[in-house]
């Protein structure tokens, strides 16, 4: 799969999800830019980061918001030389850097944040698996890891995108992260997410991922960006209140 203009820009080309606010980047569908915004700030409220790394920052939509919007440092790393020119240039990301999800050159524990949406089903899992050590690594704090659910391979567009590689449920996600981490899968509607939690804050990593969960859930309300409750949300607080 090539990451070129092409790919971020032709409406035919797949993965097809393309629609929305594509200038921004986060335009699969209109309500989605909100919704990733809702997402962050929860998490950044929560854990009073300050630094974030947007790996797979694509055009850099997200990297541009939490700099402007919410004052972090941020690095946008990706390998594509097109979306870095457009964070850089279009989007004004003041930093990016151009590498691979599995060797992230940046030194350990060097973030409180991380954000990884969208990205690690492009990979084979052997990759992905070394994609989440890296995020672990580089996270002192939390790393929310965001892809497309299983549910998508059964769309028209999901059997289009024949280059996304991984179809998996936030506990196979879970499974493919290093156990040191403390994966809590999410149970965000349509997507597969996962909060890995780094030194920072892994010994309240249960408490920490409810009050992320409600926080978000709020916000993304309020921005009138979700329609629907997650449908496993209560089963998931059920648990977290329960087991932790
Ligand atoms: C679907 S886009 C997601 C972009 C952005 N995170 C978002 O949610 O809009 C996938 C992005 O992942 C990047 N990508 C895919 N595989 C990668 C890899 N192995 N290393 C770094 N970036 C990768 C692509 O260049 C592309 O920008």
């Amino acid at each position: 799969m090539t990451f070129d203009r092409r790919y971020f820009e032709d409406p035919d080309f797949p993965p097809g999800l393309k629609g929305g606010d594509e200038v921004r980047g986060y335009g699969y569908y209109p309500e989605y830019f909100p919704t990733v915004q809702g997402q962050l700030s929860a998490l950044v409220e929560l854990t009073s980061a300050r630094t974030l790394a947007d790996l797979g920052c694509g055009k850099g939509a997200l990297a541009a918001y939490a700099r402007r919007d919410l004052g972090l440092q941020v690095v946008g790393l990706d390998f594509s030389s097109y979306a870095l020119g457009y964070a850089a240039r279009g989007n004004g990301v003041g930093w990016t850097l151009r590498a691979a999800i599995t060797a992230i050159p940046l030194p350990e524990g060097c973030c409180d944040a991380v954000w990884c949406n969208g990205v690690l089903q492009y990979l084979e899992a052997a990759e992905a698996r070394a994609a989440m050590a890296e995020i672990a690594r580089v996270t002192r704090g939390v790393a929310f890891v965001s892809n497309i659910a299983a549910i998508h391979a059964h769309a028209e567009w999901g059997r289009r995108d024949h280059l996304t590689r991984l179809y998996l449920r936030p506990s196979a996600w879970a499974r493919l992260a290093p156990a040191a981490a403390a994966p809590v899968a999410l149970p965000f509607e349509g997507e597969s997410a996962i909060l890995l939690f780094g030194p920072a804050c892994a010994g309240e990593s249960g408490a920490l991922a409810l009050r992320f969960m409600d926080l978000a859930l709020a916000r993304l309300r309020r921005l009138g960006a979700l329609e629907r409750t997650p449908p496993t949300l209560a089963a998931f607080q059920r648990r977290c209140r329960g087991v932790r």
